[in-house]
């Protein structure tokens, strides 16, 4: 591992300007230098960096980061590589933490595994080129079901020969290990304690990490007896974690990057098919039903997805609630199905490599979309079912982390269901808030007591129950809660090591007084919490954060949100002081302003949050005794709710 010291120093001394100009052309503009975005493709340059900041931001297509994710992007690194990248370039020697013999033994064990998962795979492709049985039977069969040659070369497939024992005894032959054939399961040892292979005569399918190196097989049987297993694939080993892989990624990442698109499919057949049509970026998740792991993966390289269908409703109906799960990754999620009975294998080369490409293109539908019209299909006119469906379908809708986007469903989905948007909303909303009450309820922080004297007692926004009931308004809930939650992260990374010199602050940080005052509060958005949550443990220990802990985040999530709160050109009709036509000259002249605004602001939300509960409680609440304590409980609430908004109508701007 390589030392914190030395990370500390790479990340010092890498200058992003140097380190990028070395794959863009730079101009100098304004403050910042500009050039051609080299992870999206683009005439006008949209791709700016920052010279004091340490990083880049793409305005095209969002990426961002510092120099160490730039190396790691662009190159394709991992983290350690990107950081020794670094050091080579500035001299800097890199210092590692001695690894221990049990470290080095069990990486010698990885490698070796690795090394002989790849002379197999040599092994079974020499085999199909060359051998009688592989060229008869493996070949002919391939080139039968219509794949090329430049296909079959470009996957490396092969032919596992009809023997007992042909792999292992030729791997024995050239040194190596008998543990390592049978920890990658190329081996297996018999009762009687002796070797034999997995893999007897089927054409093979080596899989690759997505560095390139391979890390397991599956085999296909040429029989069609139905006794035998279609597919035998390597067992997981030390380097082969099915949830971790995708098949194809390796050979499709550039391409999917590229076209900022990753087609999924679900076998191997598939995969070489798409890109027989001359589609690259396809991957599939062959055999297993896909992975949150795997969803990760693929959201490294690009957000958004296409899901390419067999074209079986029964099929296509139960992987459907498998599909939230990549909306709740916050990726994009698109879907083409195909003619009953046709899977892409089988359409590309019914139809041909160009009109296949046509037809994915034209087809493909808007995941949310083509599950509401399945579903609708489905239901008829039955008024009970077709209720469900709206369910099913917000509950969907509920997963996409962006309000935004989340409230661009809402208005499709209100035509193609026939319902009113606020309808929607409304069930929308109440999904979001009985999520986020069981967030909050699990992990609200103990009240600190130390707020600011001005605010309402923190322990008003911890009670039991602060669950909003629906309201009109909540069009304006959605995107707005957001928006504030985000105004308090920038106001937070871009002021917090400010001095706040106003009343009752006894000149404490800026950050000290927004995460004192934010002690009862839990943000609906995770990322926003998670910055508090960060900077709140920072001060615990007694650090106070600097803006470039978040720009530089290792978790690349949090990097971005703080270059694009703080970089972005910031609208600030979006922002609370102009939204109550509060003019602002310069912002950082008034960070008393801002920041008590912002805070004021979102408390209030939540007040009025617990006002309107309060109200529905009452109406419902039948004891009279009951109802007057409620009563009770409202004025004391409506009372802070008053001094907030005398607070927010008057005190803050001079
Ligand atoms: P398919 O049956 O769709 O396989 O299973 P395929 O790749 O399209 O193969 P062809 O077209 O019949 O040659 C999809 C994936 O499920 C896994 C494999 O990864 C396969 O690619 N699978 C399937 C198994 O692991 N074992 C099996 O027995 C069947
Ligand atoms: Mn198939």
């Amino acid at each position: 591992m390589i030392t914190a010291e030395t990370i500390e120093k790479i990340k010092e001394t890498a200058r992003i300007e140097e380190v990028v100009g070395d794959f863009v052309h730079l101009k100098k503009r304004g403050s910042s230098l500009i050039g051609n975005c080299p992870f999206h493709g683009e005439k006008t340059p949209s791709f700016h960096v920052s010279v004091n900041k340490g990083i880049y931001k793409c305005f095209g297509c969002g990426v961002a980061g510092d120099s160490v994710r730039f190396v790691m992007d662009h190159e394709k690194y991992t983290y350690p590589e990107a950081l020794k990248y670094l050091a080579t370039k500035y001299n800097i020697e890199v210092e590692e933490t001695v690894e221990s013999k049990e470290q080095i033994e069990l990486n010698s064990a990885r490698e070796s595994l690795y090394i002989v998962s790849q002379f197999a795979a040599n092994y079974f492709e020499e085999q199909l080129w060359n051998s009688d049985d592989g060229k008869a039977i493996g070949l002919s069969y391939f080139k039968e079901r219509g794949f090329r040659e430049d296909i079959i070369k470009k996957f490396n497939l092969g032919y596992s020969p009809d023997v007992w024992d042909a792999l292992t005894l030729e791997a024995v032959k050239n040194q190596h290990a008998e543990e390592y054939l049978e920890k990658t399961g190329l081996s297996i040892r018999n009762d009687k304690g002796k070797l034999y292979d997995r893999f007897r005569g089927r054409v093979m399918f080596p899989i690759h990490n997505f560095t390139g190196r391979v890390i397991g097989f599956g085999g296909r049987t040429l029989k069609t007896d139905k006794n035998v297993p279609k597919y035998v694939n390597s067992p997981e080993s030390d380097i082969y974690h099915k949830s971790n892989v995708l098949y194809g990624l390796y050979h499709a990442k550039k391409a999917i990057r590229d076209q900022d698109n990753c087609y999924l499919v679900e076998g191997y057949a598939d995969v070489l098919a798409v890109h027989q049509a001359y589609i690259e970026n396809v991957v599939a998740s062959s055999g297993t039903s896909l992975t949150i792991e795997q969803i990760k993966l693929i959201s490294r390289f690009t957000q958004n997805v296409t899901i390419l269908y067999d074209g079986d409703a029964a099929g296509i109906k139960a992987s459907l609630r498998g599909l939230d799960m990549i909306l709740e990754e916050g990726l994009n999620v698109k879907v083409v199905s195909f003619p009953d009975g046709d899977d892409p294998d089988s359409y590309m080369h019914k139809v041909g490599a160009g009109a296949f490409k046509t037809y994915i293109e034209e087809q493909r539908k808007d995941f949310i979309l083509y599950k509401a019209n399945i579903l609708l299909a489905e239901a008829g006119k039955d008024p009970i079912k077709r209720a469900g469906i709206i369910r099913d379908i917000v509950e969907s809708i509920a997963k996409i982390p962006d309000n935004i986007k989340a409230s661009v469903f809402v208005r499709e989905c209100s035509h193609l269901l026939e319902i009113e948007e606020r309808v929607l909303l409304t069930e929308l909303n109440a999904i979001k808030l009985a999520k986020s009450k069981k967030a909050v309820t699990s992990s609200a922080p103990k009240s600190s007591g130390y707020g600011h004297p001005d605010m309402p007692p923190d322990d008003l926004f911890a009670e039991e129950g602060a669950v909003a009931a629906p309201t009109q308004s909540t069009t304006e809930q959605i995107s707005s809660d957001l928006l504030q939650e985000h105004e308090i992260v920038r106001l937070l990374l871009t002021f917090g090591h400010e001095l706040a010199t106003w009343e009752q602050t006894d000149n404490m940080y800026v950050g000290s007084f927004i995460i004192q005052n934010l002690s009862d509060v839990t943000f609906d958005n995770e990322m926003c919490n998670r910055v508090i949550d960060y900077y709140r443990t920072e001060l615990e220990n007694g650090q106070l954060p600097t803006i470039n802990q978040f720009l530089r985040s290792e978790d690349e999530e949090i990097a971005n949100l703080a270059i694009t709160l703080t970089t972005s050109p910031y609208n600030l009709s979006e922002n609370w002081l102009n939204k109550h036509q509060i003019y602002v000259k310069d912002e950082s002249q008034n960070i008393k302003a801002a920041v008590l605004g912002g805070l004021y602001h979102l408390k209030k939300r939540k007040v009025d949050k617990m006002l309107t509960d309060l109200m529905n409680q009452i109406k419902e609440e039948k004891d009279v005794t009951n109802q007057d304590i409620l009563m009770g409980r409202y004025a004391q609430v409506k009372n802070v709710e008053r001094t907030i908004s005398k607070f927010l109508g008057s005190v803050i701007v001079k």
